[in-house]
């Protein structure tokens, strides 16, 4: 008796093992079931000027620096604003020097000259 109980159970692992097997490579051969994508390598360069290196370091923390280019030419208050929100709501590690330079920087570089 607990011989075919064993036996029985042996069964039932090993045909559960061969459906999973089984499962796994119709899985694998499915069109489209298996996905490999390749991230598109981001490199922004931003214009030179004096405060693009703390802009780098300071600002690419959190997102893309792509996201200064990506905006429309603004005036320096404007830019002003953008540069506090990032520290005061999003915590960006910036000193208050650092803020000066990259404000100039971005103004300079993405303003609209006033
Ligand atoms: C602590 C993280 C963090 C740092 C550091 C940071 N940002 Fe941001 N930034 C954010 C978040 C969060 C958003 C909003 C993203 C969204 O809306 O999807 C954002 C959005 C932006 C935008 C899009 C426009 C807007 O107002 O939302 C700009 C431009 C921007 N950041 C510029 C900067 C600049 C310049 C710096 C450097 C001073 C900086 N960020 C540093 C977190 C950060």
């Amino acid at each position: 008796m607990k011989t075919i109980l064993v036996l029985m159970l042996t069964l039932v692992l090993a045909t559960g093992y061969v459906y999973a097997q089984e499962a796994a490579s119709k899985a694998a051969s499915r069109p489209g079931s298996l996905h490999s994508i390749t991230l598109p390598a981001i490199h922004t360069e931003l214009k030179e000027g004096e405060g693009r290196t703390t802009v780098e370091t300071r600002c690419a923390i959190c997102h893309s620096p792509d996201y200064i280019p990506m905006q429309p030419k603004l005036t320096k208050a404007q830019w002003t604003a953008t540069v506090n929100k990032m520290i005061k709501v999003f915590g960006a590690p910036v000193t208050p020097e650092e803020a000066e330079k990259i404000i100039s920087y971005l103004a300079a570089g993405y303003g609209t000259g006033n």
